[in-house]
This record gives C-alpha cells, structure tokens and sequence, in this order.
C-alpha cells in the first residue's frame, strides 16, 4: 500500500481499542493490532495442536523476523538481536562497552531511567547535558564532550518532551570526537524513520509496546559489526554457539552475531507479533506513517492554540515526534478525570503528554480538546 492509498479508517479498524477508547497514549503503550496479535496467537494455536514438533519451522519464522527488523532499520540480519525490553538491550549495550575498554559516558539530562541506569550501576562516569527549552542541540552537546568522553548516550525522542534529535548529526559528532553512539530508539521505532548505518549508530537499543504496537516482551538490540569483531558477549548459552545442534558444552564456539546474545530458547510468540506489527507498518512505509503523525499533529496545535494552552514540546519540524506534551497544573488528576471518560493520555514530564499514531484521528484529537477544556473549566 503506497502513500496515496493509504485508507486510515481502515487502519484503524486494526485497532479495536481505538474504537473504545481516545487512545492517545502511545508514548506509554499502544493497543496492539489484530494482525500482529493473531501472529502471536498463531504459535499458541500451533503449540496446543502439535507440541514442540514444530521447533524447527518456527526457529525458521524466527529468523524471517529478523531479517525484516534488520531491513526496518537498514541493518544487516547479522547485526540484530532480540531482547525483552529497552532495559535488557541497555544493559548488554553497557557490559559489552565495557569490555571494549569503557571511557565516559555523556547523556541527556531528561533521559529516561532504562537509558541511564545501566551505565550507572556499572559505575561508568556519567555526564548529563541540560537542554535549552527541551532542545539539545549540536553545539551545546559538543561543548560537553570532555577528554575522559568515550561514549554518546541520547534517546532519539525523548519521553518526557518529545524532542526529537538529528541522529546523523549526532553519528557525525561521535566520528570526528571518536565516541561510540549508543541510541535508545524506544519512543521513535515505527513513527519516525531510522537508518542506523546512515546515522552511524554502534548500538541501538528498542522496545515494541509503543510505537511498534506489538505488544510487551519483545526489544531489539542492534549492534554495529564492527563493534561484533572480536565481542566477548556478557552472557551465553547454548543458542550462542556457531551450531547449537552440537551441545558442545566445553568450547566456547560462539558466533560472532547479534543474535548469540539471546543464549537460550526464544520467547517466540512475541517475536512472531513483531513480524506481525513490522508487516503493518512496511505496508504503509516508514515517510507516509511521519506523514500522517505529523498531520494530526498540527491539527492537535491549533486545537490547542484555539484553547490558549502552552505546549512545551519543540514545535519546529525537524525536533518534532509522535508526542506532544503540554503545559498543565495538576496534570496528574487531570489524566485521572480524562481516564474516566475514556480518553487516555500520561502525566508526563511538565504536564499531560499527548501521542498520537495511525490508529487516531482528527475526531479522537477534538475528543480530547472538549473534554480538556470541560475539566480546565
Ligand atoms: C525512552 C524510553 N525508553 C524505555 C522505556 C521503557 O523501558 P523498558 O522497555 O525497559 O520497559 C520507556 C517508557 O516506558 C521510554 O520512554
């Protein structure tokens, strides 16, 4: 389905819960789509009626999958891992840095904890860059970059602002100072394009509940081959060895793949709901799903404008993401009252954070407005 033909109605109708719901809340979680989920269902359904007898078929789905998220992100299949959460790719991405001779990391200062964390629980030197009016730009992160600085730690888009950064910019800065880039992609994957090796990304970390909308339980982690030369992987299993078949349990056989990261059986049902929600989104493509985000983004501001409402999310195209977060008080019991009539949104970072993806539409944004302005009043 190309640009022009693409019929949002009947995108929607993928998504039940956007009929039930005004589910703007994507930045937390979507709703995943009916055909991603029956992807997810369809191992169940295999798994009641044949047992582990169709093990080999579905460790062949499994490597379709990745050869699909490597194509998403202009990656090699080699070069993708399958993880659990942002927090598991982090924490990998964190050890196996490590073992390349660590150096300082320098960081956003609004991150979100998944991104951070790990490096501080391995007592990395951790540096934060503060934004200006929730920008980071280019020379303000420059200027942070100090001798001991080895490392360049940023969200694509942050989750508490919606700022949305230049990764190719940044991949440019890491290669002049000689940094690794490490991209914790999670409010980004699936509504706005990413090429990794364009952007000059070593690692890069994502989960698939949000943008993805393909549910919990399934991240990636991807990871530049010339970071997989020689990797000393900080955890392995049998599912690491260049043939696993052998059950050689005396040498250290392992391959020199993402994937030998993933050590031990695979949680395949999730997996095959990623395969599901990336041939959904691969049926739209990547520029006209942005497209899309960003027309109902504009309608959302000037809804907002109309109503006098302060937004706090950079408004210029090229920092602009699925979020939008406004200025509020007391946002917290505002999203409760909102809650309570079925339109879903988050307190976030200075007020309510609104995200809107390819299952809303202009009734769900003008929903929301009547009812802000119903609660404000
Ligand atoms: C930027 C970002 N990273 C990660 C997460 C979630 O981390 P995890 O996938 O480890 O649960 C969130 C939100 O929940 C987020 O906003």
């Amino acid at each position: 389905m190309k640009e022009h033909h693409a019929d949002w109605k009947k995108i929607r109708a993928l998504f039940p819960a956007a009929e039930e719901f005004v589910y703007l809340n994507a930045a937390e979680g979507s709703p995943i789509s009916i055909p991603a989920a029956e992807e997810g269902k369809r191992f169940y359904d295999e798994m009641v009626a044949h047992g582990d007898t169709v093990w080999e078929e579905w460790l062949k789905r499994k490597e379709v999958v990745r050869e699909k998220v490597a194509r998403f992100i202009g990656a090699d299949k080699e070069e993708v891992a399958f993880t659990l959460n942002t927090s598991h790719g982090m924490n990998l991405t964190a050890h196996i840095l490590q073992g390349k001779g660590k150096g300082d990391v320098l960081t956003m200062e609004d991150e979100f904890p998944s991104t951070t964390l790990p490096w501080l629980n391995l007592n990395y030197k951790v540096r934060f860059v503060k934004p200006k009016s929730s920008v980071y730009t280019l020379p303000n992160i420059e200027k942070e970059i100090g001798s001991g600085t080895k490392i360049l730690l940023t969200s694509y888009v942050q989750y508490a602002s919606g700022f949305k950064q230049n990764l190719e910019n940044c991949g440019k800065l890491c290669k002049d100072h000689g940094l690794h880039f490490v991209v914790n992609a999670t409010q980004a994957m699936g509504a706005m394009p990413v090429n990794v090796k364009q952007a000059g990304i070593d690692f890069m970390v994502f989960s698939s509940l949000k943008w993805p909308m393909a549910g919990y339980g399934i991240g990636v982690l991807y990871i530049n081959q010339k970071m997989l030369r020689g990797i000393k992987f900080p955890v392995v299993g049998w599912q690491s060895l260049e043939n696993p078949d052998l059950m050689d349990n005396k040498q250290l056989d392992i391959r020199e793949e993402a994937s030998a990261i993933e050590s031990g059986c695979p949680h395949f049902p999730n997996i095959f709901a990623l395969g599901g929600a990336l041939d959904l989104l691969n049926s739209l493509g990547q520029q006209p799903i942005q497209k899309r985000i960003y027309q109902l983004n504009s309608y959302l501001v000037d809804k907002l404008k109309d109503l006098g409402i302060e937004i706090v999310s950079p408004l210029v195209k090229k920092h602009r993401s699925g979020i939008t977060v406004i200025k509020v008080r007391q946002a917290e019991a505002l999203v409760k009252e909102l809650w309570k009539r079925k339109v879903i949104v988050s307190a976030r970072g200075e007020g309510i954070r609104i995200s809107l993806h390819i299952y809303n539409n202009q009734q769900d944004i003008l929903r929301f407005i009547e009812e802000l302005r119903d609660l404000l009043e």
